[in-house]
């Protein structure tokens, strides 16, 4: 697999799940990756664990829901590091239960500020140094809840949906620059994201046949690691088994 030394990777909601499994896996082919999310102390565990392994990493304890937080972020890139090779926009939150007519005005703004305002904000602050280099990745972590309809999780459904067509229209946009932006849209992931699962030998059954973690962190080093002539514009990931 093509070594990453040398470029920098920026990964939101890199203190757990899929963004912890993403980060570390970039690590090991050599880049440097920036962690962000809000919980320093867990940024701080996967920072040990890449450490551990040989690998690269800082941490950005930032809050995604507030543009300053993002755009000081690119600031502090652009000044430590003057470069971005990758950025996988995975920091995605659910509020999933109540049919949409019931669902508070905080839960659906909280899941667009997250789930879609942040990746067009750190798309803004990261892809000037991109377009500069003339190469890059951006990779949105979508979910098939963005492919079909996910009744009492509209807004997450919705918000994912958003994330599809901004991906599709910004790899439009920034294709003839050398970057390549692609969607995954994995199905239930063996994560924390909506609470887990319940403790049980039932759950556990289950929790094994979900897609893991690290699958998706797979997919995330096959797509930064295409030829340059070419690229996976987006990928379907589904559990072989239905849990
Ligand atoms: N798990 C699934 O079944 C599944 C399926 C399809 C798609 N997905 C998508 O995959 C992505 C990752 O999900 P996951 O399962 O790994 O979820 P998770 O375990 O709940 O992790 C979510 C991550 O996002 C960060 N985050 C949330 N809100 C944030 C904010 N305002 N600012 C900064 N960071 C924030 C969290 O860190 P802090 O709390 O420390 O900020 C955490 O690191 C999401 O976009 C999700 O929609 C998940």
């Amino acid at each position: 697999m093509t070594n990453l030394t040398g470029q920098i990777a920026v990964v939101t909601g890199a203190a757990r799940g899929i963004g912890a499994a993403v980060s570390l896996g970039l690590a090991s082919l050599g880049a440097h990756v920036v962690l962000v999310a809000r919980d320093a102390a867990k940024l701080n565990e996967v920072e040990r664990q890449i450490n551990e392994a040989g690998g690269k990493s800082t941490i950005a304890a930032v809050d995604l829901r507030s543009p300053d937080q993002i755009e000081a972020l690119g600031r502090q890139i652009r000044e430590q590091h003057n470069r971005c090779d990758i950025l996988v926009n995975n920091a995605g939150i659910g509020l999933i239960g109540k049919p949409l007519h019931e669902t508070p005005l905080e839960d659906w703004q909280a899941t667009f500020e997250t789930n879609l305002q942040a990746p067009y904000l750190m798309i803004r602050a990261l892809a000037p140094m991109m377009i500069e280099a003339k190469a890059g990745h951006i990779i949105n972590i979508s979910s098939l809840a963005g492919r079909n309809p996910l009744p009492n999780g509209a807004a997450y459904s919705a918000s994912k949906w958003g994330l599809n067509g901004l991906t599709y229209s910004v790899a439009e946009e920034l294709r003839q620059y050398g970057v390549r932006v692609s969607v995954i849209a994995p199905g239930s992931v063996n994560t924390e994201f909506g609470g887990g699962s319940a403790a049980g030998p039932e759950e556990a059954r289950r929790a094994a046949r979900k897609i893991q973690p690290a699958d998706v962190a797979r997919v995330v080093e096959m797509l930064v690691t295409q030829a340059p002539q070419s690229f996976v514009s987006e990928v379907l990931l589904r559990p072989t088994q239905k849990p």
